[in-house]
């Protein structure tokens, strides 16, 4: 009878713990701690790299992850070439980059530990050490991701958030993907670093929006000319271009957000209290901005990884596996 009951409660306790571990996600920072130890130390190494050259590019890698994450989860597809791949989807198309530093840092992980590590793993662990090394909070990055089997072009045109539209309609395309106004805004603050094309504000310049500051705005005209291509490039802070501080939130405060998509967060009558407060408290204390940029950022790396044996680990990232 005792001996019965004992075991009873054994089944009780694993029952308990397979449910437990089943709902929460299975990724987990020392994933490849046997199977590929110095992972972390040649993406760091490569993304430095790569930051000598051009410090743009930490935000090019920033941006990769974060467009990768949002359509069909965090599965690398973004980098699949093709016609009918997310990189000629608007959003991407003549925008992201950074390509050939993915293509990079593969081949360096391969040397080292070949079909072992994926491309979306490959993905979030350049982008935190591209915030790092611009300066920002680092974080323990979640690792097991493992690769998609198809790019969803028509995925990235819809989920991908625009920079004009309404704010409702931005806070809807996270909470499709289980971020929050928080994440929103704290992830917004990536716009802290990198630069963004005169096409992606040129709304803004005429007529002149009323919620940008008038010193900034003869400036950018004088970037932009209307009769322009629009590719012409400003930084996206234009307090500090390279440097992954809170200057993007002072700057919203002091009516200088470069893209609609920012400024709305602040001035427009679609502010909600919460956007407002959180973009006030943030421009006065960074260390609360990069912690909840931290949280925020290993929130998005969880979405719907692919784990287990569900997709692939590519050779390639620029193709599936034949
Ligand atoms: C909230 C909705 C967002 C909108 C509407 C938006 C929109 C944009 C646009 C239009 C650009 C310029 C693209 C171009 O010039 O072609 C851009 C650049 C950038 N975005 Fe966002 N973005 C959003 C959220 C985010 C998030 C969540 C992150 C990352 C955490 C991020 C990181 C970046 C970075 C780093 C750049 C500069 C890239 C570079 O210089 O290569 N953005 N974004
Ligand atoms: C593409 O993304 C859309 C929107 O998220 C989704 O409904 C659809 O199932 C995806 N298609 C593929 C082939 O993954
Ligand atoms: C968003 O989620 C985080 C937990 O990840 C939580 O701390 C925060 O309060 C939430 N924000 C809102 C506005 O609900
Ligand atoms: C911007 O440059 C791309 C090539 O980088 C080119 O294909 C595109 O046509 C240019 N945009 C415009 C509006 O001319």
């Amino acid at each position: 009878m005792k001996k019965s009951n004992s075991f009873c409660c054994y089944c009780l306790v694993m029952i308990f713990f397979t449910c437990f571990l089943a709902s929460r996600s299975q990724l987990t920072s020392d994933f490849y701690k046997t199977t590929c130890p110095n992972v972390l130390s040649i993406v760091r190494k490569e993304v430095q790299n790569a930051l000598k050259t051009e410090m743009r590019m930490a935000a090019s890698l920033l941006r990769l992850h974060f467009h990768d994450c949002f359509v069909n989860g965090c599965d690398a597809s973004i980098l699949l070439d093709g016609s009918d791949g997310e990189k000629f989807a608007p959003p991407n198309k003549n925008s992201a980059r950074g390509f050939e530093v993915v293509d990079r840092i593969k081949s360096s992980v391969e040397s080292a530990c070949s079909g072992v590590v994926s491309c979306a793993d490959i993905l979030a662990i350049a982008a935190r050490d591209s915030v790092l090394l611009s300066g920002g909070p680092t974080w323990r990055v979640p690792l097991g991701r493992r690769d998609g089997l198809v790019a969803n072009q028509s995925g990235a045109t819809d989920g991908l958030p625009s920079p004009i539209e309404a704010l409702d309609k931005i806070i809807t395309k996270f909470a499709n993907v289980g971020l929050n106004v928080t994440d929103v805004v704290s992830l917004s603050g990536g716009h802290t670093i990198g630069q963004a094309r005169c096409i992606t504000f040129s709304n803004r310049l005429s007529p002149p929006d009323s919620t940008m500051e008038t010193s900034m705005m003869s400036d950018l005209q004088t970037s932009c000319p209307s009769n322009s291509d629009g590719n012409n490039t400003v930084a996206l802070d234009r307090n500090s271009i390279d440097a992954f501080d809170n200057h993007y939130f002072q700057n919203l405060v002091n009516s200088k957000g470069l893209l609609s998509s920012d400024q709305i967060l602040f001035s427009s009558d679609e502010a909600t209290t919460t956007t407002k407060s959180l973009v006030q408290s943030y421009s006065t204390n960074s260390d609360l901005f990069k912690a909840d940029f931290a949280n925020s950022m290993i929130k998005m790396g969880n979405i719907s990884p692919l784990t287990g044996s569900s997709g692939e680990i590519r050779k390639n990232c620029r193709v599936v596996n034949s």
